[in-house]
């Protein structure tokens, strides 16, 4: 079993699987009122240097659920935010938590934490990588279809932190992902290259086989045949001053009932939110009968609890 969740291609299949699974356990524990303290006594310290809605409340709320608690860390009230290292942060909050998750820019900062803590540490969003949302996701995906092998998932705008763990989720989970990003912002090199060293090697926890990904230039290319759209913002968290430029050169990468037309006949909708409607996704495309971008939100809680417990207790 791995220590962490910093990136979905390091998470070891049997423990991707394993997740996924008792994430739909545990919302049907949920939703029948038995829930078990699972964490009682444990704690998660969560730093954020970006800002967050559904993460930061899935976690807490998870924690809490599960008879645990967690802790909010932002660095305008900590010492992280007047300098303190990472390796002394690692260190010390390890004597006081059993898990720490962290929001910030750069990856190397999580597998730093990572590498210095003695306690699971858990990627919650760098600007290359958002494992967490993509576990929330594929539940989302095989709570609709009943499976995730041999799905097709349509990726349209931004190769950014979502396209990157998308692509690693759906390699390890059998769906084909194509990709219509503007050139020039295509997903991260080393994930695309990583997805195709494994084409079409076959041996995850008995899975037959693993997903392929393909990118093109034009949304539709990509719509074509796809079960599930899913879209992110144009501009990210930390990309404010590209916004106005992004916005022109994004213009047409967006979902709407158009490219819904494209998509097989019962496709859905997913977005990770915030969403900006109008930008990347139509207030029609959000609302309509196609979006399941609510049940993908909720499903953060879920997945994150079964994440929680596997991290935690093993
Ligand atoms: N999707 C997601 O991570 O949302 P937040 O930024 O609100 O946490
Ligand atoms: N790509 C977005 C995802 C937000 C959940 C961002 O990094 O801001």
């Amino acid at each position: 079993m791995t220590k962490d969740l910093l990136t979905l291609a390091s998470f070891p299949d049997k423990d991707f699987f394993k997740v996924l699974e008792r994430a739909e356990t545990l919302k049907a524990v949920r939703a029948g009122g038995e829930e078990r303290f699972t964490l009682k006594g444990r704690s998660l310290a969560m730093i954020f240097e970006k800002s967050s809605t559904r993460t930061r409340v899935s976690f807490e709320a998870g924690m809490s659920q599960l008879g645990g608690h967690a802790i909010f860390l932002s660095p305008a009230d900590t010492q992280i935010g007047r300098g303190e290292e990472i390796r002394d942060t690692a260190r010390v909050l390890s004597r006081y938590v059993d898990a720490i998750m962290v929001r910030t820019y750069s990856q190397e900062s999580v597998e730093e934490m990572a590498e210095y803590a003695s306690v699971p540490v858990i990627n919650g969003l760098t600007d290359k990588h958002h494992p967490c949302q993509v576990l929330a996701d594929l539940l989302t995906i095989k709570e609709r279809f009943g499976r995730l092998e041999g799905l097709r998932l349509a990726y349209v705008g931004d190769g950014n932190n979502m396209a990157n763990s998308l692509i690693e989720g759906c390699v390890k989970a059998g769906i084909d992902i194509s990709l219509a990003c503007p050139e020039g912002y295509d997903p991260d090199p080393g994930v695309l290259a990583w997805a195709k060293a494994g084409q079409p090697a076959a041996k995850g926890a008995g899975r037959a086989k693993k997903g392929k990904v393909s990118l093109v230039r034009e949304p539709q290319a990509a719509a074509e045949g796809a079960d599930i759209l899913y879209t992110d913002v144009w501009a990210s968290m930390g990309q404010e001053s590209e916004k106005t430029a992004r916005r022109k050169r994004f213009k047409g990468f967006q979902i709407n009932g158009k490219l819904i037309g494209k998509a097989n006949p019962g496709c859905i909708v997913l977005h990770c939110l915030p969403a900006h409607r109008g930008e990347e996704i139509t207030d029609e495309a959000m609302e309509g009968v196609n979006s399941a971008v609510f049940d993908q939100a909720e499903n953060r809680l879920h997945a994150q609890k079964a994440l929680l417990e596997l991290l935690i207790t093993g």
